[in-house]
């Protein structure tokens, strides 16, 4: 099913909360959003709901994958470029900023785009204009940028690799999906979702899990979150005869993780910071992101973040007012 058509499913507290987000920032004046999440929790999905809700549904809607488009030409895709621009640019060209005027453009993979066009992209959001390639005068449009990442972005930015201050200003409206592994039972309300959107699309009446496959879908860690459960799904309904999912029709995958017994959570994937950055510089982006992580975790809930942490309550309002993530 195209992803315009879905609805953001779940019943945890994490989702309601996130749809209703979703909702007020649709209807909301931002101009830039920013959705973080594992790879496939959603982001593409509540790109769509969120565009879908706002009064720039009529307009385009375009999706820009930062790791798919070549670096050197990201900027002309993005900006257009005028005739003669470069060696190749024979007519004029309208770039995807343009064409989605009105409307709401995706940035997939933000931490892919490079230094240089972060830099334009930033002038851009602070004025509301930008330089086709070439051009000598600035062109004003109206877009809602919406930006994914699936990795934490300050780590980026104590690496040098981000701009500090794009990352600020796209971190004013910032939506976290959660893993799915996070969500409670919603792992069983979605397959069941799942299931019965691939027996009107397969003509099957499989029922839905048994009981030893529900026990089992709790525990596994879903590495690949809510497209690794559907893929998987599908792929039962292909191969499978019965009207009941069991433990068999599983892949050794996720049996073995699950004997294994460990929720084995994915392997960190953030950069090591350099040592230019400064030992001071890094571990205090460090420490921000370690507090910004319990923070969302827990909802914003200082006593719940710092009993995580294993520090007093009084001991992470210190921190948070040295590393300058609160006021006084
Ligand atoms: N809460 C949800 N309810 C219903 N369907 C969902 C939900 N979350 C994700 N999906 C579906 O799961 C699949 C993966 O979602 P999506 O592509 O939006 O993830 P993503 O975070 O953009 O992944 P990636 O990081 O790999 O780009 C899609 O088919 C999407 O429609
Ligand atoms: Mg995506």
């Amino acid at each position: 099913m195209a992803d315009y058509q879905r609805k953001l499913i779940g019943e945890h507290p994490t989702i309601a909360d996130l749809r209703h987000l979703a909702d007020r920032v649709a209807r909301s004046a931002a101009r830039t959003v920013l959705i973080y999440g594992e790879t496939g929790t959603g982001k593409g999905l509540l790109a769509r709901m969120i565009h879908n809700a706002s009064s720039r549904a009529e307009q385009e809607f375009l999706d820009i994958n930062c790791a798919a488009i070549p670096a050197n030409l990201m900027e002309s895709e993005l900006f257009g470029h005028e005739k003669g621009a470069f060696t190749g640019a024979v007519e004029r060209k309208i770039g995807l900023v343009e064409a989605a005027n009105r409307g709401t453009i995706f940035l997939d993979e933000i931490r892919e785009m490079d230094l240089p066009l972060q830099t334009k992209l930033l002038s851009l959001l602070d004025t509301h204009q930008f330089r086709r390639v070439g051009a000598v005068k600035t062109t004003s449009v109206d877009v809602r940028f919406i930006a994914a990442t699936n990795k934490v972005l300050l780590t980026e930015v104590t690496a040098g690799a981000f701009r500090e201050d794009l990352y600020y200003r796209l971190q004013v409206v910032a939506l976290n999906i959660p893993a799915l592994r996070d969500r409670g039972d919603d792992v069983l309300i979605m397959a069941q979702h799942f299931i019965d959107q691939f027996n009107t699309a397969y003509g099957r009446n499989i029922r839905g899990l048994a009981p030893e496959s529900e026990a089992i879908f709790r525990k596994y860690p879903w590495p690949g979150n809510v497209r690794e459960l559907e893929n998987l799904l599908e792929r039962i309904f292909i191969l499978e005869d019965e009207d009941v999912i069991l433990p068999r029709h599983l892949p050794d995958r996720i049996l073995r993780t699950v004997r294994a017994g460990a929720r084995v959570v994915p392997p960190a994937e953030d950069p090591a910071p350099r040592p230019e950055t400064g030992f001071h510089d890094a571990t205090a982006a460090f420490q921000r992101a370690l507090i910004e992580r319990a923070l969302d975790a827990s909802g914003g809930n200082m006593q719940t973040a710092a009993a995580q942490l294993k520090i007093s309550r009084h001991a992470l309002r210190h921190q948070m007012i040295k590393l300058g993530l609160q006021s006084a």
